[in-house]
């Protein structure tokens, strides 16, 4: 019985310890956005130049609504207003979709198999493509011009005032050596930032759509995706 119990323990022990060595691999692999970025405003994993930053306010609007109507409520809306969104409420939702909510242990909302943390999130509006660094609350501009109408054809989502983008950074998830499991792990880890954005939209009362049928070849050049994907994009905007 003694010895059962020793074993066991050891047991726990070497898998704990395990477990920490793969967490410790996965984050010195992840490229953390603000490290991403070179001096002279080329990123390493896209080469994109910030052309303008946007310092967005602390996310604490439309977060109030209790978490069984936010439930209930919870729904694809394609009725989208293209009026703009207040800045404050942008941010919170982008902090809901996939900010830091453990900025000590650059931890995040959303969950990510081995806290690969590949996603990076772009917000599209009329006036440019804007790169949510969640580190410093930011927006940066990465490219100017209105290509919202360059991810879908769907008219509710042309007209929609921002849309957000789930990027996959695959050079984030090398340590799946098996292409199979890394796109396994990559659309699950996109489902968790979806359905958050889904929950923020039902608590502030917007409208928002996932959206799979998206023109990735043109995303990945206006982006400069050279190893990742475009996998979602949601139009978000108030409701009609
Ligand atoms: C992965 C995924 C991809 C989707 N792609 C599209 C899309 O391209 N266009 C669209 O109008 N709706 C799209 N939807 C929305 C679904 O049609 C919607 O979620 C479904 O009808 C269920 O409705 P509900 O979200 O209100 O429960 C997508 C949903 C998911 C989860």
């Amino acid at each position: 019985m003694k010895k059962t119990l020793l074993l066991a323990f050891a047991m726990m022990i070497v898998a704990t310890g395990a477990y920490a060595q793969k967490k410790t691999t996965a984050n010195n692999k992840r490229i953390p956005a603000s490290v991403a970025i070179n001096d002279d405003g080329t990123r390493n994993d896209n080469s994109a130049k910030v052309l303008a930053t946007i310092e967005l306010p602390p996310a604490d609007m439309g977060l109030e609504m209790p978490f069984r109507e936010v439930l209930k409520n919870r729904c694809t809306q394609r009725n989208i207003l293209p009026e703009e969104l207040p800045i404050e409420m942008v941010s919170s939702l982008l902090w809901s979709a996939y900010g830091f909510n453990r900025p000590e242990e650059s931890k995040r909302v959303a969950p990510s198999a081995v806290n690969a943390q590949e996603y990076d999130v772009y917000l599209f509006n009329h006036e440019g493509i804007f790169f949510y660094n969640a580190e410093k609350n930011s927006l940066e501009m990465v490219a100017k011009g209105d290509h919202v109408k360059d991810i879908s054809e769907q008219k509710f989502f042309q007209e929609a005032p921002i849309a957000l983008v789930l990027v996959a950074n695959y050079d984030r998830m090398e340590m799946f050596k098996d292409k199979e499991v890394r796109d396994f792990y990559a659309a699950v880890d996109c489902g968790y930032i979806s359905q958050n954005i889904y929950l923020f939209c039902s608590s502030a009362k917007l409208s928002t759509v996932a959206c799979g049928g998206i023109n990735r070849d043109k995303l990945a050049k206006l982006i400069g995706i050279k190893n990742g994907k475009a996998m979602l994009a949601h139009p978000v905007g108030l409701s009609k």
